[in-house]
């Protein structure tokens, strides 16, 4: 049951945005970044994988580990989550999807536009000049090399300690200042930049919204309403209270 004020919240809104994290893809077989690790992995933690610094002390199996976590990706399909977010998409007179996800699963749901915050795991590039690179030999001893530099590639992904694509983080920021409603689906909330961007739709007015089955740092706020639940469950009963009430 959605809450009446979330749906007038929405119906009324002009600019709706939408900010989502790992546990929107959950239920698309992919672990969230938090969950335990698998098999030969589950002795690292992420944040000892996901840094420049992992990649200059064990280039291999920072690049092993992206190629296991791209399988994943290349196997999932995007969910009813993914799928309500190109309804609402339709629904609102203007709709800016931000995700922190690298799964490219938005996209492939069929949503318009999407503020890639963290990168694309389906992309590689030359880890000296970032450039993106189509194709390469796979030697014995990864990972590949740059086919112009001979450098090694890389997952075009942001890891800790990195900046974030500017471009990308200043529409963000944009939206999140301008918009009537923020939704913060399947996000932990404990990375920035990217766990700002409520604050900032809350200073600004807002309405916030946060989809998660667990609490949050932003659950805790007086004015957000928390919709307790599955992104699978929760977003198409959002879209569907939308519609039955146009
Ligand atoms: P986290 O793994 O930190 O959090 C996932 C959130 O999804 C948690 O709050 C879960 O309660 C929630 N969740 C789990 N299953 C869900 C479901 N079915 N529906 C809705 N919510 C669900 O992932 P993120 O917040 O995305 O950054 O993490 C943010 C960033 O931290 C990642 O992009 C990554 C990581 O470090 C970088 O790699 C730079």
């Amino acid at each position: 049951m959605i809450p009446p004020p979330v749906i007038a919240a929405l119906r009324g809104a002009r600019h709706v945005v939408a900010l989502t994290g790992s546990g929107i893809s959950a239920e698309s077989g992919i672990p969230t970044f938090r969950e335990a690790q698998t098999g030969i992995w589950a002795q690292f933690r992420p944040e000892e994988l996901a840094t420049p610094e992992a990649f200059a002390a064990a280039p291999a199996r920072v690049w092993e580990w992206y190629a296991w976590r791209r399988t994943l990706v290349q196997a999932a399909a995007p969910n009813a989550g993914h799928f309500a977010l190109v309804r609402l998409e339709t629904l609102a007179p203007r709709f800016t999807l931000v995700t922190q996800n690298v799964d490219g699963l938005h996209a492939r749901a069929g949503s318009t536009a999407v503020l890639e915050l963290h990168g694309n795991i389906l992309r590689t590039v030359c880890s000296k000049d970032r450039q993106v690179v189509e194709s390469w030999t796979e030697p014995a001893q990864p990972p590949p090399r740059c086919p112009a530099c001979d450098m090694f590639l890389r997952p075009d992904v942001v890891w800790f300690g990195e900046m974030l694509p500017m471009r990308q983080l200043e529409a963000a920021m944009a939206a999140a200042a301008a918009c009537d409603v923020f939704i913060a689906v399947g996000t932990s909330g404990l990375v920035y930049p990217a766990a700002g961007l409520p604050l900032v739709a809350l200073d600004n007015g807002a309405t916030v919204i946060v989809v998660n089955p667990d609490e949050t740092p932003l659950t805790s706020h007086p004015t957000v309403h928390h919709l307790r639940g599955a992104a699978a469950a929760v977003l198409p009963a959002l879209a569907d209270a939308l519609t039955a009430t146009r």
